[in-house]
């Protein structure tokens, strides 16, 4: 095992001993292999020969992946990069993104197939099938158009998880409009200035949806949003929950009206391969959400191949299912695009996991026959939370390939995933990728890897990653820096939304030809890849660059702790210390004697360097709507300051029960 593998930003500072070196390659030291199950070895999609085939022709590989989708005209170009960092992909090709999605399908005699089985909370389900999807989508494009929308004009798109979501998405993209899908959970202000941003002028929502076992409004939140937006004309209301909305005549339209009398056959118009599909706000922490700008053919090309290879996907006999929501990337790409594009049969779930008990996930699992489930790292250390008896009452030998997304996956997380879910049988595949990046980049692939507990390992076919140093040398293996991506990829982002300038500033100015990722990285002994992390979540304890994610590695293996999350607080000593806030699990109540039994319990495992200075016991860690933990407002807490912005706080009361620890802590 590696001797210099303690993740060093680059500062060049060398204090440290053989001992805090050596600890502090703890993640690295993760021995534990798990190869590919020979049956899954057999027939997988892709074999290793994929690797040495994209190597050898990068572009030639990606073209023949285009091959996947039907094209009004066949692209003959691939990749345009003479205007640097504005690329270009299959520019001479065009297509009809929701065609690829729907139709073709259903030409090829696969009306029937189920598209999406449909899980509301309260309990009412539908089955939609490929030739019910093509009817819905045509319906609603009929009706989009009826209202004067036009290829190029943004929809803003605000609804729970229900069909209409996926068919709204669709008919936007049939008819060229780019969508702008704002998450469910946003408040009436973030839907306004992202309205704003965009210049949508139509707007579909619902009057709700159901969530924690009760009708949560949405309505009202567009009708605020719009006192700001005087330039949208029409809302289009899907009526879910059945509760009365406040109705603005001449504005507001009912779903059921508009595209329950429209036409249900819409003839495709082939658009650009470059021709603007959709636009995402980026959940950033800080700073002005980012209009993330994604286009047709490169992208749906990519979210089908990495769909159909990184989840080794049989689209006859396998059942799919993504537990994002559709206001994430991970809902656009993975529930919405890549599995429709492959004519995949997936579950859609409306409601909150524990509702109306901690084992709904897992009915569902059972119910459906799920064989491909695709969730994230802070869902599976909840799960671990409430307890192994819950998902051990269910039937879930249908399983066969387990997805993870979102943020490092903890080893013991991992080995948690497969062992209760997986039944020790299923491959993990730890997805690496970004909003900006529009699919899956660094991955296992279940047919091919030995994988490693916490680590997305390597690029996929046709993606080029590297980990580099802060003058932008590739770290030896053992070393740790900067992820980049250093060559372009068919689903990249092509700008933000207006401003060009901000694009090439964020992503391109760091380093000449290098996207910078933004993720802090470490290479092992083998060259595989162990994501740590946002650089801004690296803290500096006397020198000594220590990622947030080992040391809440640490923690999470202790037997008692559920989750954790970790800051770097200044201190007038050490430059920053380590602040620990900790989830215990269900059955391991508050003790005394425990805060130091962890802290020990990381002095052993990591060494005295990462001991952390303090460790508060809490609830609930404060987290955004998409899960990821919000660590500025926890510095804020352990620096005992007044907390920053906690709009896009899932729950902000969380933010109180942990201040109200703050004297005990020490
Ligand atoms: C950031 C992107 C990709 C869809 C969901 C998030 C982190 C994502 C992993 C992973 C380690 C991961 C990174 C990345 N991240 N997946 N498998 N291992 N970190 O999309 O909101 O754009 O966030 O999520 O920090 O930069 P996003």
């Amino acid at each position: 095992m590696s001797r210099k593998s303690l993740y060093d930003g680059g500062n060049g500072v060398s204090n440290e001993t053989p001992e805090t070196r050596d600890a502090l390659s703890n993640l690295l030291r993760e021995e534990r292999r798990f190869p590919p199950p020979p049956a899954v070895a057999e027939s997988a999609n892709v074999t290793a020969a994929a690797y040495d085939e994209a190597d050898a022709d990068r572009l030639g590989f990606w073209k023949a992946q285009a091959d996947r989708l039907s094209w009004a005209v066949e692209p003959t170009e691939t990749l345009d990069w003479s205007n640097a960092p504005f690329a270009k992909w299959f520019a001479d090709g065009k297509l009809n993104v929701a065609y690829n999605c729907v139709d073709r399908h259903v030409e090829a005699g696969l009306g029937d197939r189920v598209a999406i089985h449909w899980e509301g909370e309260p309990g009412d389900s539908r089955a939609v099938t490929y030739a019910e999807l093509q009817r819905e989508v045509s319906r609603a494009a009929n009706a989009l158009t009826e209202m004067g929308v036009q290829a190029g004009d943004r929809v803003a798109i605000y609804l729970p998880m229900i069909p209409e979501a996926v068919v709204s998405m669709l008919a936007c993209a049939r008819i060229g409009a780019p969508h702008s899908v704002v998450f469910g959970g946003f408040s009436a202000d973030a839907v306004a200035s992202r309205i704003q941003d965009a210049d949508a002028r139509v707007v579909i929502t619902a009057d709700g949806g159901y969530r924690r076992g009760k009708p949560s409004a949405l309505k009202p939140a567009i009708d605020d949003a719009l006192a700001s937006c005087p330039d949208v004309r029409n809302v289009l209301v899907v009526r879910r929950t059945g509760e009365d909305v406040a109705w603005t005549e001449g504005r507001d339209v009912w779903w059921h009206d508009a595209v329950g009398n429209a036409s249900d056959t819409h003839t495709p118009e082939a658009f650009d391969a470059e021709h603007p599909l959709f636009i995402l706000y980026t959940s950033g922490t800080t700073g002005k959400p980012k209009g993330i700008l994604h286009t047709s053919g490169g992208y749906l090309t990519q979210a089908s191949y990495t769909h159909w290879a990184v989840f080794d996907l049989k689209p006859e006999t396998d059942v799919y299912w993504c537990t994002a929501d559709i206001g994430w990337v991970t809902g656009h790409s993975y529930i919405v695009y890549g599995p429709l594009a492959n004519g995949a049969t997936q579950v859609m779930y409306e409601g909150t996991p524990d509702t109306p008990h901690q084992g709904r996930w897992w009915e569902v699992v059972q119910k459906y026959g799920v064989s491909i489930l695709y969730t994230a790292p802070t869902a599976i250390r909840t799960c671990m939370k409430w307890g192994d008896d819950i998902p051990a009452k269910f039937d879930l030998s249908s399983l066969r390939v387990l997805g993870s997304v979102g943020e490092p996956i903890n080893p013991e997380a991992w080995i948690w995933y497969r062992k209760n879910i997986g039944g020790d049988r299923c491959p993990i595949v730890d997805t690496w990728w970004q909003t900006e990046t529009g699919a899956m980049m660094i991955s296992p692939l279940p047919g091919v890897t030995a994988t490693k507990p916490g680590s997305a390992q390597r690029a996929l076919p046709g993606i080029s990653a590297e980990v580099v140093d802060d003058n932008a040398a590739p770290v030896p293996n053992g070393g740790g820096g900067y992820l980049v991506l250093n060559e372009p990829w068919p689903s990249m982002l092509r700008t933000i939304w207006g401003d060009d300038e901000r694009f090439k500033d964020t992503y391109w100015s760091r380093w000449e030809g290098l996207y910078f990722a933004g993720d802090g990285a470490k290479k092992d002994e083998d060259g595989d890849i162990w994501l740590l992390g946002r650089v801004d979540d690296v803290m500096l304890v006397s020198g000594h660059n220590i990622s947030t994610t080992e040391v809440e590695s640490a923690l999470v293996s202790h037997p008692k702790v559920a989750e954790s999350a970790v800051v770097g607080a200044a201190d007038a000593t050490t430059g920053q210390a380590i602040v620990a806030f900790v989830i215990l699990r269900g059955s391991a109540a508050e003790e005394p004697g425990i805060v130091d039994e962890l802290r020990n319990h990381v002095g052993a495992t990591l060494g005295p360097i990462a001991k952390p200075k303090k460790v508060m016991i809490v609830e609930e860690l404060p987290k955004t709507r998409s899960g990821k933990i919000m660590r500025r407002l926890l510095r804020d807490v352990a620096e005992n300051r007044e907390l920053g912005d906690v709009q896009t706080l899932t729950d902000a009361s969380v933010m109180s029960l942990i201040q109200a620890k703050l004297p005990t802590a020490a």
